[in-house]
């Protein structure tokens, strides 16, 4: 009867730790999954400051490890910004996804305005909207200098936005 006891205790013991060795993994499958989803900001360095010239808009290609729910991709573009100077020196960053369905927003020097091919929207140096379907300006990113080496680099907080609406929503 003791014996009995005895290899029923271990039994159920050995149970216990055969469903705890296969819940740990399956956790952290399940975690990571639902962290992989999700897109992080980062600072990005982009430009030395003095490389920018003032009142010329210049477009910069964000390059990183591009992750879904399942898949981690290679490094490579994931999207740009146009990034501006002005006269005194300030740093602006523009998102070069048009608000309206997402195609790349271009600058036209001679006008001085951005321009979307896609539907012809067109936006003021200042992000501001001037015609076309988008429903707000372009959406413009957190930028700050950082001195490295003794160079000032520009660092952007690339991200992504909702597109065709008129709020500014983060994605992910
Ligand atoms: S996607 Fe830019 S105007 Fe439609």
């Amino acid at each position: 009867m003791r014996r009995r006891k005895f290899l029923k205790h271990c039994t159920s013991i050995l149970g216990s730790l055969y469903a705890t060795i296969l819940a740990v993994p399956a956790l952290g499958f399940l975690f990571s999954t639902l962290k992989r989803g999700k897109q992080t900001e980062k600072p990005y360095r982009l430009a030395r400051l003095n490389d920018l010239e003032p009142g010329v808009p210049q477009r910069f290609t964000i390059i990183d490890q591009r992750v879904d729910a399942w898949t981690k991709y290679p490094s490579g573009p994931i999207g740009s910004v146009w990034l501006s100077k002005s006269q005194d020196g300030a740093v602006t960053a523009f998102s070069s996804t048009c608000p309206h369905l997402g195609c790349v927003v271009d600058y036209v020097a001679g006008d001085e305005e951005y321009f979307c091919p896609c539907h012809a929207a067109t936006f003021q140096t200042d992000g501001a909207m001037v015609s076309g379907p988008q429903p707000r300006g372009m959406d413009e990113l957190k930028t700050t200098i950082e001195t490295i080496r003794g160079d000032q680099w520009v660092m952007v907080e690339y991200q992504k936005f909702e597109t065709g609406i008129a709020e500014k929503v983060p994605i992910g």
